[in-house]
């Protein structure tokens, strides 16, 4: 193994700070090429710690000088190291002076300050989570030592009118030599990984807001100029945003002023800086002819999380990085209620789940996998992951669910009155729940400590004479890297219970009295339970988990004809898909395992959502969703030797039999659904019908190819991105003959606009085919793509590893070996990108043995390597161990 893997930071290690920074003053002399930063920092021992010496985390600086209290120390009284500035002092509390020089205009890695953008509009901006700011200035760079900081800033002012940081402004002026100052005050104490600046020429529109405590905010979203126009949307989200978080958690916003800057060079999605959010452009920027309907969806959802983070995050931040989903979880959980209150819940639920089935539960069942809350790390930024984020909302909403809406909400009151200003840990998060709520839950804790995905299995019993029902509930985990015995979590089943027309039937337990409920929670907390159901006056039809309530495997052999019954009747629109999908996936195995699905349950399945197609009321999202069974990838989750060529063969099989069975009734809702006069309005409602409208398309030509025409019409004649994006999608996958006149129509049309070609570039990238590793090679050296770019990156190189199995796995070892040139090509420019990437190998041991064998092959070439950066080496290493 590679020499560059730190040695891992333990969780069982945590000490408090030795020594605090209560103030911060920063000077920053502000230049692409050469950047002097100035900190004078108000340090204070812990007199629990008399001998520690100040340890100052400090990376890629060049010390030009240092002062403890006014006098410049001598060689012995330091030590300046590649990863710190180590000072003795034998005093109490001390200000410390250090002045850097660091070179923002050859950071590719994007991380502490860096340049973006090209020629007149290039401009400068930080991304400190999670160890950036050491890249800054020496720093004890944690996130529990909170300071107040003050900054001023100094540029040319021709090349950066604009100069932002953290907080409150606090006076501006001209200097000499054409240059200009800029000073921000930012009240509220706050861990290092929130500083941001911002230095540019870029354009600002500007709105206000007035918070619930009568505050009056000016709300600003700075962008180049070519983009400012497209800003709108966002802005718009930011006010629902600060309403939303008011009226449902009571939350309200703290500065005077808060502002959101786009740039189209970020390793992440977004950055919730203190008053001075950071986002990726392609979260921000909608406007009807560059931004599809999922893209503004997107920006409600990002500008929300980081607007969230206000709170969970800021105001409350983590004791240490172990923490991260106490406000990563938390805030993915805050996010996904903003969106489904004002948009659509079934569908935000929908994505979420199949995101965390792709993402998380295989991540959890490979080598990388780790709990919510992993207990040891070697690098941080590797675990901004699906387990951390998706997992830890999962758990959160579980939470939500035991307490009910108004005790999760008294909890949540707890929390952020017991902790505000503090570095808490998922302990605190607990307690205040469980004040604010008496009860207990701390088993809850095992949810955040133990890793991999439970099995929850399902079996049913029904007695006609007793008119009696028993569920059995039963939860396995498979081992883990490092936890070779898991233990029983618990687990909250929702359940409902219907007769074969969908009535309800009663939901009395076996020894209660009382009023029978509609719906109800089961708690499931040790290996196995049965829970018997009385006075049930048929044999029932069970819907269980509803709304997906707990993050589980369901292993439920479920009669076909219930599953139908479900999809037709169920009330809840989660359970009408999550039925619709369990029985596609049985059909995916059937064939898989012997050629065809089984004839009675594929006509079951296609005659449910053939009903479903023609149901006027039902909202065409969510019949667009069961139309669109899973990804390949989600699909062979849980199979072990997977023969990728197998799976796309019996998934596509399923795929058709689908759309030729209903190939008329798909054609008239596609016809049906033409007509609209909507095709620039953003409302759920038009969104929706666009989806159902694509998902027609693409199977009715999937059906027939001699209605590839329609696509072709749909692409000439779209007055939107998404009709336009859906009939190409169509025409590649079936290689149509005009596919590649459309390809090149679309990318002179969209010449020019970095968003929307990206997303070009991720549909030639997905295509199941097999020239597409060949092609996407070629693309790499198309004007649109660079390899310093993280979003080109992701959207070609990253779709093609992560979201293109059949093509990825080519028998040949083809797509293994481009991609992993890709990732060390990428190592040597974006480390964190270049990690990323390498995770598309984490899977290798679940292949069969040819397929094993090529990206074993892939991940020992990249272990080979020198000077891997510590990011890689650690992927690499857990990927192999
Ligand atoms: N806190 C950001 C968010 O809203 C993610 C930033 C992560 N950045 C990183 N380099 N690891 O989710
Ligand atoms: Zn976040």
């Amino acid at each position: 193994m590679s020499d560059s893997a730190k040695p891992p930071v333990l969780l069982c290690d945590y000490r408090a700070p030795a020594w605090r920074v209560t103030d911060v003053e920063l000077e920053f002399d502000l230049d692409p090429a050469a950047t002097i930063v100035a900190a004078r920092l108000a340090v204070e021992r812990d007199p629990s710690e008399p001998a520690a010496p100040l340890r100052l985390d400090a990376e890629q600086l060049e010390l030009l000088d240092l002062r403890v209290d006014g006098r410049r120390l001598a060689p012995e009284e330091y030590r300046f190291e590649t990863d710190a500035l180590t000072i003795l002092l034998a005093v109490p509390r001390a200000r410390i002076e250090t002045r850097v020089r660091i070179a923002p205009d050859t950071n590719t890695a994007l991380q502490g300050l860096y340049a973006s953008g090209g020629g007149q509009s290039r401009f400068l901006l930080t991304q400190c989570e999670a160890e950036g700011f050491r890249r800054i200035t020496p720093f004890p760079d944690r996130p529990d030592v909170l300071a107040r900081y003050t900054v001023t800033l100094r540029a040319d002012k021709a090349r950066f009118p604009l100069l932002l940081a953290n907080g409150n402004a606090d006076g501006a002026g001209d200097l000499d030599g054409g240059r200009h100052w800029a000073r921000f005050v930012d009240p509220h104490p706050k861990p290092s990984y929130l500083f941001a600046l911002v230095a540019g020429r870029l354009e600002s529109i500007e709105d206000c807001f007035v918070t619930a405590e009568g505050r009056r905010v000016r709300l600003f979203i700075h962008a180049e100029p070519d983009a400012i126009g497209r800003c709108g949307w966002a802005m718009q989200c930011l006010k629902m945003a600060m309403r939303w978080d008011e009226e449902r958690f009571g939350r309200c916003y703290d500065l005077d002023v808060f502002h959101i800057v786009a740039t189209h060079d970020f390793t992440m999605g977004a950055m919730e800086n203190k008053g001075l959010n950071v986002f990726n452009a392609k979260y921000l920027l909608a406007d009807p002819e560059r931004a599809t309907d999922d893209g503004y969806r997107h920006v409600l959802a990002v500008v929300g999380h980081e607007y969230f983070h206000n709170w969970s995050g800021n105001r409350v931040t983590c004791r240490d990085w172990f923490q991260l989903s106490l406000k990563e979880g938390l805030t993915v959980y805050r996010e996904q209620e903003f969106e489904s209150d004002l948009a659509s819940r079934t569908l935000r639920r929908i994505e979420d789940v199949r995101v965390l089935w792709r993402a998380q539960f295989s991540e959890d069942a490979g080598p990388l996998a780790h709990p919510v809350r992993p207990d040891r790390y070697s690098e941080i930024n590797n675990f901004y992951t699906a387990t951390v984020y998706e997992k830890g909302a999962e758990l959160v909403r579980m939470l939500a669910s035991v307490l009910g809406r108004d005790g999760f909400r008294r909890g949540l009151d707890r929390y952020f009155e017991r902790n505000d200003g503090r570095a808490a840990t998922v302990e605190d998060f607990l307690a205040a729940l469980e004040e604010a709520n008496d009860v207990r839950l701390s088993p809850w804790l095992a949810w955040y400590a133990q890793a991999g995905t439970p099995t929850l299995e399902a079996s049913e019993r029904y007695d006609a004479a007793a008119r009696c029902y028993e569920l059995t509930l039963a939860q396995h985990t498979a081992p883990t890297p490092g936890q070779p015995r898991k233990q029983a979590l618990p687990i909250p089943v929702v359940v409902a219970l219907f007769d074969e027309r969908g009535a309800r039937l009663p939901l009395r337990l076996d020894g209660e009295a009382g009023t029978a409920e509609r719906e109800r929670v089961l708690p499931l907390l040790t290996e196995r339970a049965t829970f018997r159901f009385v006075d049930v006056p048929v044999r029932p039809v069970a819907s269980l988990l509803r709304g997906y309530s707990a993050p589980v495997r369901l292993r439920w052999n479920a009669d076909a004809d219930d599953l139908a019954v479900q999809i037709r009747h169920d009330d809840d629109g989660f359970n009408r898909w999550f039925a619709a999908d369990a029985l596609s996936r049985r059909l995916f195995a059937q064939a898989l395992a012997s050629g065809a699905p089984d004839a009675r349950q594929l006509d079951v399945w296609t005659r449910s959502l053939a009903q479903a197609l023609a149901d006027p009321a039902l909202d065409p999202a969510l019949v667009a969703e069961m139309l669109s069974i899973a990804d390949a990838g989600s699909l062979a989750e849980g199979l072990v030797d997977i023969d990728p060529d197998a799976v796309h063969v019996a998934r596509a099989r399923v795929e058709t039999a689908l759309a030729q069975a209903l190939a008329a009734p798909l054609l008239a809702r596609y016809g049906e659904l033409s007509g609209a006069t909507d095709a620039q309005a953003v409302e759920p409602a038009a969104q929706a019908r666009r989806r159902l409208r694509n998902a027609c398309l693409a199977a009715v030509c999937r059906a027939d190819p001699a209605q590839l025409p329609l696509a072709a019409a749909q692409f000439a004649q779209a007055r939107n991105l998404t009709d336009r994006l859906g009939a190409l999608s169509v025409l590649l996958s079936a290689q149509a003959a005009g596919a590649e006149e459309a390809l090149d129509a679309f990318a002179a049309r969209h010449a020019g606009d970095a968003l929307v070609l990206d997303q070009w570039l991720t549909l030639q990238a997905v295509q199941p085919h097999d020239e597409t590793v060949e092609h996407v090679a070629a693309l790499t050296a198309h004007p649109a793509f660079r390899w310093t770019n993280p979003n080109n990156v992701y959207a070609l190189v990253g779709a093609f590893a992560l979201r293109n199995p059949r093509a990825f796995h080519r028998a040949d070892g083809a797509g293994y070996r481009f991609v992993a040139d890709a990732v060390a090509r990428l190592d040597t420019l974006t480390p964190q990108v270049s990690a990323r990437l390498a995770t598309a190998f984490g899977g290798w041991r679940r292949f069969e043995p040819l397929r094993r064998a090529l990206m074993h092959r892939e991940l020992q070439r990249l272990a080979a390597r020198d000077a891997l950066s510590p990011d890689l080496a650690d992927i690499v290493g857990r990927s192999l161990a």
